[in-house]
């Protein structure tokens, strides 16, 4: 699965809005003693990520950028020494996971991955982390909940089938989709982790039309993909959502979850 740099450029600000303060201040005071910190940021896209908790972080910051997708790593954040360093590794998640975390890491990052993945490649995941004790914040997981104002009758079978498209292949296997945050969340705590979670939804306005036009697109590709929907209910859908966005009458909120789980015992 693709993603554009123009959609990653245009989610980014929603996202920063999006992203739970106090997941992110406890990630904060986890390292607040450290003079400096290495960071893994699985999937980084074009560096939100980085962006987001750069200027929070107050350690020397060591960043590895690691994705697939070459063109957005090209975009990726530089170094700007001699406080961070940032370094881009292309590497293929769902093969070489365990290659992306070796070497001295003292946190992992991730955002708008979860989602995609499989139960294997979550417990891989969560194995892999939790033999090395690190910490992990992942934010931003769909998490399947979806308002939209004002209300249309056809609202809940076009999500319902986005949510059925969420849990097929996304790269890694049968994808968790919108289950994806909270299996992740019970398999920490079983392993001994201590989690700080919290939600983080898209919260789109009335004005906000771009951003809309491209996820109302989104959901209803997904929609006509899975077939289950008939195509002329889900083209009908899209044309009526379409004209309330024009209007400046349409408002949406998409569901995502945030965490960061820290072994226990550790601050
Ligand atoms: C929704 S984007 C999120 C990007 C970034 N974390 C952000 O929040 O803007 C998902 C990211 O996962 C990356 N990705 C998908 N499959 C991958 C794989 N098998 N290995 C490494 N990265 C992968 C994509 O290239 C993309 O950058």
């Amino acid at each position: 699965m693709s993603f554009t740099a123009a959609w990653l450029e245009m989610r980014e600000p929603y996202d920063r809005r999006a992203r739970n303060p106090a997941v992110i201040d406890a990630l904060v005071a986890a390292l607040s003693d450290r003079p400096s910190v290495t960071i893994a940021d699985l999937a980084c896209g074009t560096g939100s990520t980085f962006r987001a908790l750069r200027p929070r972080i107050k350690a020397r910051q060591i960043w590895r950028l690691v994705d697939n997708d070459l063109s957005l790593l090209a975009r990726a954040p530089q170094s700007s020494p001699p406080d961070v360093i940032a370094a881009t590794i292309p590497i293929d998640l769902s093969r070489d996971l365990e290659a992306a975390l070796d070497g001295p890491v003292d946190l992992v990052t991730t955002s708008a991955l979860l989602d995609l993945v499989s139960d294997e490649w979550l417990q891989r995941l969560v194995v892999e982390i939790a033999t090395r004790r690190l910490p992990l914040y992942a934010a931003l997981s769909y998490d399947g909940r979806v308002e939209m104002t004002p209300a249309d009758v056809a609202d809940q079978k076009v999500i319902a089938a986005f949510n059925a498209h969420q849990r097929t292949d996304k790269g890694f296997g049968r994808a968790l989709g919108p289950g994806a945050a909270q299996t992740a969340v019970e398999r920490f705590e079983r392993v001994g982790y201590t989690l700080v979670q919290g939600a983080s939804d898209w919260v789109f306005a009335p004005q906000d039309r771009e951003i809309q036009l491209e996820v109302l697109s989104g959901w209803a590709a997904a929609a006509r993909d899975l077939g289950e929907v008939p195509l002329g209910d889900v083209v009908g859908w899209l044309t009526r959502r379409r004209d309330l966005v024009a209007a400046g009458r349409s408002s949406i909120r998409v569901g995502h979850v945030d965490f960061f789980a820290q072994p226990t015992g550790t601050r």
